[in-house]
């Protein structure tokens, strides 16, 4: 018999047994007040009423509502009427409930730079003086290559700060490196290219997008001195992180530099350069794009997922001109595109000097935060060898023998702490040694400290 019961304020459903209306009605009220349906101080009508409204006896439900008041799950006074009071009296024999999973207060997982240290002041003024400047015509369909504030911008910054060849006609704006990337997938589908290279560690969600472009991705082996190029064959693409491969931490050498841009350039097939952290390079001057040795040939990508933030979704290309046209097609049928607003405001953030000092201000603090990590592990767990620290958010923490990936995630989780294994960026059959990959530029400024301790407690030898 289901039943609405929906007089007197409340909204419930219930569902009951003809047979045993009271066995029924007490499981059904015990448990729409555990699971939040009543909640506390949520009024229960007369019993009078609601015997009525379910077509029970009085007695039935007033039984009902003693019982539950004698377990705590109800209140009651003579005057007042009956209530949820929210808090039950341990009721039954059954099982305690499992304790609930202790909440991951503290993130050292790679996937974003300190979001809470975004420039929200230098922001809204750029975004300010933007629209005040913009014509109304900003506001209608954009251009599918993305506005040509932002373009122009990103033109001069690249070509400054990263060394790209670039024109602005060459720029277009996606929602982030995995658009970009989604979008050149499609189109080297669409021209024949069946395989799609890619460093054997990376990020699976990267090479997922690419099979869903239909492309096969073939892992390619990655040692000390990066991508391995001597087997890209039968490839139509390769993607790369030259600058500091994710997740492993290393530059590509030069003359392997030399060996795919050669590759690239001999057209056996496109190479997708993705820049996502080019400008936190700490020991020594950024390593330039590769871009620059073949720019009709090679693809730039890059984002502000790591200089800014990832929720703001607005990444670049920089095409080769055979490519220019189908990818912005692509991208008018793919029905996304960023905001306006966010691309005006991003051209003058750069013209106007305020991304350079976002960028020169978080390189200082993530540095700082990377000399930290290392001098921490070093005198707490001097058995863990940390590696590709010379640049970017994060760093890889080779794990001594005896201690798994597995165990290491599982004892960090108990300490609140949310850590990623290598494996979990590594094609099927590419597994290294167990090790961590920590992005320490993940927390806020204020949680750094605690969550270096909860690694530490983590790593440090058993005494
Ligand atoms: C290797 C790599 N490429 C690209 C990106 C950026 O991707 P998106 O711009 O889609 O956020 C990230 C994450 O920030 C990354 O780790």
């Amino acid at each position: 018999m289901e039943k609405t019961w929906a007089n007197h304020g409340v909204d419930l459903h219930l569902d009951l047994s003809r047979t045993r209306a009271r066995a029924g009605l007490e499981a059904a009220l015990r448990d729409a007040i555990r699971d939040g349906r009543l909640a506390a101080g949520t009024r229960l009508p007369p019993s009078r009423a609601l015997a009525a409204d379910l077509g029970v006896a009085r007695n039935t439900v007033a039984e009902v509502y003693a019982q539950l008041v004698a377990e705590g799950w109800l209140g009651a006074r003579t005057g007042s009427g009956t209530w949820v009071t929210g808090h039950a009296a341990p009721v039954t024999h059954s099982p305690a409930p499992a304790p609930a999973p202790r909440p991951l207060r503290y993130d050292l997982r790679p996937a974003a730079g300190d979001v809470s240290a975004f420039p929200r002041r230098p922001w809204l003024a750029a975004a300010r003086k933007a629209w005040h400047a913009a014509p109304d015509r900003a506001l209608d369909y954009p251009d599918p290559r993305g506005t040509p504030q932002l373009r122009a911008a990103l033109a001069g910054y690249l070509a400054r700060a990263r060394g790209v060849t670039v024109t602005p006609d060459r720029v277009v704006t996606c929602c982030g490196f995995s658009h970009g990337l989604a979008l050149l997938c499609r189109v080297l589908r669409e021209r024949g290219a069946a395989v799609l290279a890619a460093e054997a560690y990376g990020h699976r969600a990267y090479w997922e997008l690419a099979r869903a472009q239909g492309l096969r991705v073939a892992p390619v082996p990655v040692d000390d001195a990066g991508l391995v190029p001597d087997r890209l064959d039968g490839a139509g693409a390769v993607l790369l992180t030259p600058a500091h491969q994710f997740p492993l931490g290393m530059t590509l050498a030069p003359a392997r530099r030399r060996a795919v841009a050669a590759w690239a350039a001999d057209g056996a097939g496109v190479l997708i350069e993705d820049d996502y952290d080019g400008e936190f390079r700490y020991d020594r001057q950024p390593v330039g794009a590769i871009q620059a040795l073949a720019p009709e040939r090679i693809v730039y990508a890059g984002t502000v997922s790591k200089s800014l933030a990832p929720g703001l979704r607005l990444g670049w290309v920089v095409l080769p001109g055979h490519l220019a046209d189908d990818v912005v097609a692509a991208k008018a049928a793919s029905g996304a595109a960023v905001s306006a607003l966010d691309e005006l405001a991003l051209a003058e953030l750069i013209t106007s000097g305020g991304y350079d000092r976002q960028v020169r201000h978080a390189r200082l603090a993530y540095r700082r935060r990377r000399d930290r990590l290392a001098a921490t592990l070093a005198r707490q767990a001097p058995q863990v060898a940390l590696r590709g620290i010379a640049a970017g958010l994060h760093a890889v923490a080779e794990l001594p023998p005896g201690l798994s990936e597995a165990a290491a995630v599982r004892r960090a989780a108990e300490r609140g702490l949310a850590l990623d294994g290598l494996s979990a960026y590594s094609a099927p059959g590419f597994a290294r040694g167990p090790a961590l990959v920590i992005g320490y530029g993940r927390p806020a400024e204020h949680g750094f400290t605690t969550a270096l301790a909860r690694l530490c407690a983590t790593l440090a030898p058993p005494r």
